[in-house]
């Protein structure tokens, strides 16, 4: 979503400043700004729309000499429109003051009317500008920048990461954080805030995490960093060990494409460090529930949003399967609606890849109150998830650059299915041959992931056949109907094209009225799998009212092309494991099509690669 920058230092701000933006551009904005000051003023450039733009502004301004401290933002619009405006940074005191802020202040409206009754002037509709005036008021009171920031957050309900410079100290950058990432960094250059690390690479040498209500003091040689009751916090900031080709493309035309054919690598590592042989126990040392504990357990839910949802249904079939533990998957933000029947016999699993997601990040807090353990699922261990975990099981998908989520779900699924084992291991569910047969053919996946990588023809003929098509149907039956859905999710989100996805035997309950020659119909069907005749009988029925069908299948029954369109074989794999390889093929479908009709792929409109409120 939103994303800030900010350095005090010896080196000019500006390179410094529209580099780590340009780094978070993929978590998708509208909207871009800075505030430079030198030892005299501060001044604020802002722009609507890309980066460009505002590069545009700066070079179009005649700037501040020696500016020794910034900070710069990229707005993704909640409060207000995408406009100059509403962008940050926000000023008070007549532009001796200029904040930046990520997360949303829920009571705005009533610390505005309150700011508006005693003089206080608006420039724009954002909730960010009353905690600019909140904190101009407060130094006129006679209080110093810290004091100020702090005595403005005590009238702030809601979520901030704040950035804060003005004329009153200038060589002062204050950063603030409450339920919304801010990072700390460090070179011999000058020192850095960021709300996520990749805005950081290349420029700092090592970086800290701020934790809730801790209260940062950055100058040009100096960090401190002070506590909610303010008193003085000693940190051990950690090397930054990230490198450029982490969120560099490396050739390919989207970081898409790169982060799909990273997939065979990634599940290759994680497997190599979790499960070394088919003969050992799978090892997952952040996982911190006591055998009696977990005998204890009665239920399981699972708790995510998008498509580590999707991920979680796929883990929920697993630990069926394997445990026989009742296992629920809740949207985040619809458990947040109900009555929590969570307890000290629940196993809370909340799978976010970013850490950030606000839904996920309240229902989890929601559990923890209920004394569920709680085990998270993330790629970002540092991230504000992680302060609810009793357990935890780290993704190590690297950074996801593109707002589509790909890597990161395999990631999830391979997690999901490292954790099925493990607690079967534990709860001696399954039997030791079962167990080993079963983890023979998850070391096979990443080999197989590559080939589907390496054979992708059929898929863009697909792709290139039904890229005008303007609605699509995905379906299966058992552990792939999620893979249908994470497979429509990723066509929406980068193409524009609407598709639904369904247990295929629900086709004939009310979809079935759409099907005619216009509306193509995704099938994942696996040979010797639960409903493999009654999918090909679903498939004939879509037939008979003239759908064109594509199949994804490990089969390699040459009769399936009398059926089909396209058939897209993927490798022979037992149904259990078939996720990790069928939706392969439904990713680069996806991206095929939506780079065939010149798609934003990696920042796609409408959306953020983390959802910060809910
Ligand atoms: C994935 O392609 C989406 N952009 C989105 O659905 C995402 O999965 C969802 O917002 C959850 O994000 P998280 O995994 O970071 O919590």
């Amino acid at each position: 979503m939103c994303g800030i920058i900010g350095y005090i230092g010896n080196t000019s701000p500006i390179d410094i400043l529209l580099n780590g933006l340009k780094h978070l551009e993929y978590r998708g904005y509208d909207s871009a700004g800075i505030a430079l000051g030198n030892l005299n003023r501060l001044m604020v450039i802002k722009a609507a729309g890309k980066l460009a733009n505002l590069q545009q502004e700066i070079s179009q301004s005649s700037l501040l000499s020696s500016p020794n401290r910034g900070i710069g933002h990229i707005r993704w619009a909640t409060h207000g429109k995408g406009n100059a405006v509403n962008a940050h940074p926000h000023t008070s005191l007549n532009g001796n003051l200029a904040i930046v802020h990520n997360g949303i202040i829920e009571n705005y409206k009533d610390l505005k009317a309150e700011l508006i009754n005693q003089g206080y002037v608006f420039q724009s509709e954002t909730d960010t500008e009353v905690i600019a005036h909140l904190i101009g008021f407060y130094l006129q009171q006679g209080s110093n920048l810290h004091q100020a920031t702090r005595q403005a957050c005590s009238r702030l309900h809601g979520a901030y990461a704040l950035g804060v410079i003005s004329q009153a100290e200038p060589h002062k950058l204050i950063a603030v954080r409450h339920h919304a990432p801010l990072i700390l960094g460090q070179s011999r250059s000058g020192n850095y805030i960021a709300s996520d690390i990749p805005a950081l690479i290349g420029q700092a040498d090592s970086t800290l995490s701020l934790e809730d209500d801790e209260l940062a003091e950055l100058s040009e040689n100096n960090i401190s960093v002070f506590a909610a009751d303010d008193t003085i916090c000693h940190k051990t900031f950690k090397p930054l060990t990230m490198s450029a080709d982490s969120i560099d493309k490396l050739g390919y035309r989207h970081y898409m494409l790169k982060e799909i054919h990273e997939q065979g690598n990634i599940t290759r590592q994680l497997l190599h460090k979790r499960l070394p042989s088919a003969e050992a126990e799978v090892n997952l040392p952040d996982i911190n529930i006591s055998s009696s504990r977990l005998q204890a357990i009665r239920q399981i839910e699972i708790i995510a949003c998008g498509t580590s949802l999707h991920a979680a249904e796929v883990g929920k079939y697993l630990i069926e399967e394997l445990t026989g533990i009742s296992t629920q998957v809740m949207a985040a933000s619809e458990y947040l609606c109900r009555r929590s029947l969570s307890s000290e016999h629940t196993l809370c699993i909340g799978v976010s890849q970013s850490g950030e997601t606000a839904d996920t990040i309240s229902a989890i807090r929601k559990a923890k109150e209920h004394n569920a353990h709680i085990l998270i699922l993330t790629n970002r261990p540092d991230s504000s998830i992680t302060r609810y975990a009793d357990s935890l099981l780290p993704l190590e998908a690297g950074i996801e650059v593109s707002v589509a989520a790909t890597k990161s779900y395999t990631a999830q699924l391979v997690a999901f299915y490292l954790l099925s084992l493990y607690l079967a291991e534990h709860l001696h569910s399954v039997d030791a041959a079962q167990l080993s047969a079963l983890k023979q053919e998850l070391l096979q996946i990443p080999t197989q992931i590559e080939t589907i990588l390496q054979n992708d023809q059929e898929i863009k003929a697909c792709a290139q056949q039904f890229n005008h098509s303007r609605n699509f149907i995905y379906m299966s039956r058992g552990i792939n109907v999620a893979t249908a859905q994470e497979g429509a999710l990723k066509l929406k989100e980068i193409s524009y094209i609407n598709a639904g996805a369904y247990p295929a035997g629900e086709l004939k309950h009310g979809p079935i009225a759409l099907l005619d020659e216009t509306l193509p119909v995704v099938s994942i069907l696996i040979p010797g799998g639960s409903g493999y005749a009654k999918l090909l009988s679903n498939n004939e029925e879509a037939k008979a009212r003239k759908a064109p069908l594509i199949a994804i299948t490990s089969s390699q029954d040459k009769e399936l092309n009398k059926l089909f369109n396209h058939v897209i074989t993927v490798p022979q794999v037992s149904e259990l494991l078939s996720p990790l390889t069928t939706n392969i093929p439904l990713q680069l479908l996806a991206y095929y099509i939506a780079d065939s009709l010149g798609r934003d792929v990696d920042q796609p409109r409408n959306l953020a690669k983390s959802v910060t409120v809910e």
